[in-house]
């Protein structure tokens, strides 16, 4: 009745201070419990992978919000956790790391499918079911393309899964983002002359696999854990992969390459409930433009590649061809449920001085996803007035009030300069009604160097699934560490995913009655 959207219309949260303090810390009405951590056994031949990002839950029925399935991505590893090995000690750190320190590093990047259930209020791992595995560094994986890349259609193993999507179709797609750190890159100088560049951790000195097999947006099968790579989408640093189902049943994919100065993507499939075919556009946000890479028709493209292929694995060369903007690091992209607006997180940039990053709107015209024209414009900019830095993951609830956690990088974070007012990373919501309407409200603070990552309600809405990344990264002593977090008798940082339930979250979910 009325008495009740009153109460909504006064809704006041109280949020979190900045914090430097090493636990993980919930505004008043939150609750939180760990779901599983690294190492964790999911089955006999089975562990949980290291460094968690995206998390995505899908229920093995649909009358039963409380049992399913979880996927959760391995972004990276911290070796010295992971393997044991200790890049500060050598002066060319390369030369040292053996082959079974790389092998353990490959177990622990990829995926995980886990069966969770819910039992008096606690998501509980369902260990040894038969749903449970892991992809890895080693998993091998078709090219869903008609064509060989670097002589393969299929390749071995996922590597770099930062964020991600779910189909309509029920599946789970994962996104290769800084994949170069393992195999490094194919560079090409103004002549088309190829040269590769070393990875950072040089697993390709025991495995020489081609960089061309990674960058892409990988496709799971939550129910056998097949996986394929979507050659069509294209290869860059994938942030996400955000899905909208046209009323053809064909699909629109928007995706960001998370580095400085490049460019926010979308694909528009040409067939209903699939990703292998279709067109790939390009982001120039200054006309508003989706740009077609695509081979047939740019002669622009004829010049600098052979076919249609050579586009798609060497996208980041091909958009700046067609003139696609330089964009501050696009990360997350969410589907605002109510306004249909498509928000894109811009992380920062230190190339142009914009250290705090901004929540980018696309607003498609007439609201047509696959239209070649849209609106872009700033939702809202980080820094001191608004009380966020370094926006990432972007979820937004039933209610759709945007809930988006922040990045700020281990490195920088509570180091002299501009990021020391905002302490440790954190989870934020933006709610879209009460008192606090537009308002951006810190509701959960991380533990020392980690970022939070993943948020993913439950299809009641009840529970937000969240990844606590990379706690402790910045140690260098593991008889010291910067973070003990989860607060395990080993005294040792563990990347883990948690729950967080409360009436909070409740509350902040009927904001909807006060729609119209
Ligand atoms: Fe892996 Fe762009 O964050
Ligand atoms: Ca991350
Ligand atoms: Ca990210
Ligand atoms: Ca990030």
């Amino acid at each position: 009745g009325q008495g009740v959207l009153d109460r909504l219309k006064q809704l006041k949260l109280e949020g979190l201070a900045p914090s430097n303090k090493d636990d993980l810390l919930m505004a008043k009405g939150l609750d939180y419990h760990v779901i599983v951590r690294w190492g964790e056994a999911l089955g006999p031949n089975a562990s949980f992978g290291y460094n968690n990002d995206f998390t995505c839950f899908l229920p093995l029925s649909d009358d039963d919000p409380t049992d399913g399935l979880l996927w959760v991505n391995h972004e990276y590893v911290n070796p010295l956790f992971v393997s044991g090995f200790d890049p500060t000690k050598y002066e060319n750190p390369d030369e040292h790391r053996t082959k079974e320190q790389v092998d353990k590093e490959m177990y622990n990047v990829g995926g995980s499918i886990v069966r969770i259930k819910q039992t008096n209020g606690k998501w509980n791992i369902v260990k040894n079911d038969a749903h449970n595995r892991r992809i890895t560094g080693k998993t091998p994986i078709a090219l869903n393309w008609d064509h060989p890349i670097k002589g393969a259609k299929t390749v071995i193993g996922t590597n770099s899964n930062c964020s991600g999507g779910i189909t309509p179709w029920n599946t789970f797609l994962t996104c290769e983002e800084n994949y170069d750190s393992f195999f490094g890159e194919t560079v090409y100088d103004l002549d088309n002359q190829a040269q590769h560049r070393p990875s950072e951790e040089g697993w390709e000195r025991f495995y020489p696999y081609p960089p061309e097999h990674y960058g892409w947006v990988v496709e799971v099968d939550p129910k056998d854990g097949s996986a394929q790579k979507h050659v069509a989408i294209g290869r860059y640093a994938h942030e996400c992969c955000t899905l909208y189902e046209l009323p053809d049943k064909r699909v629109v994919a928007y995706s960001g390459d998370d580095k400085n100065n490049e460019h926010l993507y979308k694909f528009v499939s040409s067939e209903p409930g699939s990703l292998k075919e279709g067109i790939l556009y390009v982001a120039d946000t200054v006309n508003g433009q989706w740009l077609a890479l695509d081979w047939e028709s740019q002669t622009a493209l004829q010049e600098r590649f052979k076919d249609q292929t050579e586009v798609l694995v060497r996208c980041r060369e091909a958009a700046k061809i067609l003139g696609a903007t330089a964009l501050n690091r696009p990360e997350d992209i969410e589907i605002d449920p109510i306004s249909g607006s498509v928000f894109v997180s811009l992380t920062n940039n230190t190339d142009r001085n914009d250290f705090h990053g901004s929540i980018l709107k696309v607003e498609e015209t007439n609201g047509q996803y696959d239209s070649l024209t849209f609106k872009a414009s700033t939702f809202m900019a980080g820094g001191e007035e608004n009380g966020f830095s370094c926006p990432d993951n972007l979820a937004f609830d039933m209610a759709g009030n945007l809930w988006f956690t922040s990045d700020i990088s281990g490195s920088k974070m509570n180091k002299d300069g501009p990021y020391l007012p905002f302490k440790n990373n954190s989870l934020f919501v933006i709610p879209r009604h009460g008192k606090d309407q537009g308002k951006v409200i810190r509701l959960v603070s991380a533990p020392n160097d980690a970022e939070l990552t993943g948020p993913w309600f439950s299809p009641d809405g009840k529970t937000l699934f969240l990844s606590v990344q990379h706690p402790g990264e910045q140690t260098t002593d593991l008889k010291n560490p910067t973070s003990k977090w989860p607060f395990d008798e080993d005294g040792l940082p563990k990347p883990a995913v948690v729950a967080i339930t409360g009436d909070l979250i409740e509350k902040l979910n009927k904001l909807h009655l006060l729609e119209r």
